[in-house]
């Protein structure tokens, strides 16, 4: 059987080279995301826009108070320090985290290269405990190869 995650893959290369801005582009590819994955509940980007800060971009869901994080704060700060995927299986569980809504449980959060220098990360929250598999992470990882030519 075919990897569920190929078609999403495939629909994502479409949207990268799609001919509209660079804000549509990344929406689409969140809306798409938390469209088409039911454990997805709130897909975003943050990007790397000034020295050890990360600035929310686009995203799909629930707005969300974190529009500015430094370095180290909660599970996206840490990620842009280790440059490593974190995942949070259960975030109750968490001293060092952001809380966006009550009703996340679960987190990924994957670093973006460009050219080998970390630039933004992907951040998916989940309502579900333990949401985030080894198939997931691997799905996103290779998401986040793909829209490095976006960064
Ligand atoms: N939970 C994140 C903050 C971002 S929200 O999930 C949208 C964190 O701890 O860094």
């Amino acid at each position: 059987m075919e990897n569920p995650f190929s078609d999403i893959e495939r629909e994502i290369g479409i949207i990268v080279n799609s001919d509209v801005s660079w804000v549509a582009r990344l929406r689409a590819i969140c809306d798409l995301l938390r469209e088409r994955v039911p454990h997805y509940d709130w897909v975003g980007f943050y990007v790397v826009t000034a020295p050890l800060t990360l600035t929310l971009g686009p995203y799909s869901g629930e707005a969300t108070e974190h529009t500015e994080i430094p370095f180290g704060r909660g599970v996206c700060g840490r990620v842009a320090e280790s440059e490593e995927t974190l995942v949070i299986g259960d975030v109750s569980g968490e001293a060092n985290y952001l809380s966006c809504s009550v009703n996340v449980k679960s987190e990924i959060v994957v670093p973006i290269f460009k050219g080998g220098v970390f630039a933004a990360q992907l951040d998916i929250d989940s309502r579900t405990v333990n949401a985030f598999t080894a198939e997931d992470r691997f799905f996103l990882e290779n998401v986040a190869r793909i829209l490095e030519i976006l960064f």
